[in-house]
């Protein structure tokens, strides 16, 4: 049963070695690059680009503003692997196959994991543009037994059973709020609650109620599933959303969420959250 999409160590090992054969030392960072956020890798120096298509038993991703790249560089020094496009459960991927890249990440040396993505605002002091930093989540597949880790546990990577409070490193969120501070977005930067739902489709009103009674302050169609692997295997893991979109409570409002818009806000922000994740990292001490 672990060997269900590619995720056995075999055939993980096989993808690792690839990705060895084309870069010149380990990485230290994986980030994954959320809707939109691709730019975040034009940050890294020295690039080197890998298709996913060409590492054997990496996913495809299928969707628009998902590039589906791996690229290897440096930020100040520090050796950094970036996926341009992620996979979505929504895509017909399984967990397994989405969380993949996290265990090659960790097999290819990778000690901390900086997860983005784009999200509806649930908490009605939201902005769009805003910077959400994870504090803690709630995985709404996993209620339901839907979870990556479901079948053989690999004991190569870690427990069978594992918590997942304090999931989101306090001491780089702590760093992350002074440097929005420094650069000028600290009242468009807060620390909430991610929900991940399965979509495609965007949260009804009745849907977006219940995820406000729940404490949720974004919403999202992706990240735990990594996050959830991540720590399995003893990643550090740092996470945030950009607020893409209002959720729409009103029954009757004439509003409606729509990816043009989720894009359109993604590309407002560009420059500020390539300035705020070259500013994390710096000041994470990787050196
Ligand atoms: N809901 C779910 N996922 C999303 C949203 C949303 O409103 N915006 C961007 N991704």
């Amino acid at each position: 049963p672990i060997d269900e999409d590619g995720f056995s160590l075999t055939h993980l090992q096989k993808a690792t070695s690839y990705i060895k054969g084309k870069i010149p030392s380990s990485p230290r960072i994986l980030i994954i690059c959320g809707s939109g956020l691709g730019i975040l890798a034009d940050s890294l120096q020295s690039p080197i680009v890998i298709p996913y298509g060409d590492i054997p038993n990496f996913p495809e991703s299928t969707i628009k503003g998902h590039s589906g790249q791996l690229v290897f560089g440096t930020i100040s020094g520090i050796n950094v692997l970036c996926m341009k496009g992620r996979f979505h459960y929504y895509e017909g991927h399984s967990l397994k196959k989405i969380t993949s890249p996290v265990r090659i990440a960790k097999l290819l040396g990778v000690e901390l994991l900086i997860i983005t993505n784009a999200a509806g605002g649930v908490n009605q002091k939201y902005k769009v543009g805003d910077i959400m930093l994870i504090k803690d989540h709630i995985n709404f597949l996993g209620f339901a037994g839907t979870h990556p880790l479901r079948g053989l546990n690999d004991d190569d990577f870690g427990d069978r059973f594992f918590p997942v409070n304090r999931s989101y490193d306090k001491n780089i969120r702590k760093i992350a709020v002074e440097i929005g501070q420094s650069l000028g977005i600290g009242p468009n930067l807060h620390e909430g609650v991610y929900a991940m739902v399965g979509g495609p489709n965007y949260e009804s009103p009745s849907e977006v109620r219940a995820l406000r009674t729940l404490n949720v302050d974004a919403v999202g169609m992706s990240t735990i599933p990594e996050v959830l692997v991540a720590k399995h295997c003893g990643l550090k893991v740092f996470g945030f959303s950009l607020i893409t979109n209002e959720c729409v409570a009103d029954y009757d409002s004439e509003k409606q969420p729509n990816h043009e818009e989720v894009l359109a806000a993604v590309n407002s922000r560009t420059q500020q959250l390539k300035d705020f994740v070259i500013k994390v990292i710096e000041k994470c001490n990787f050196n």
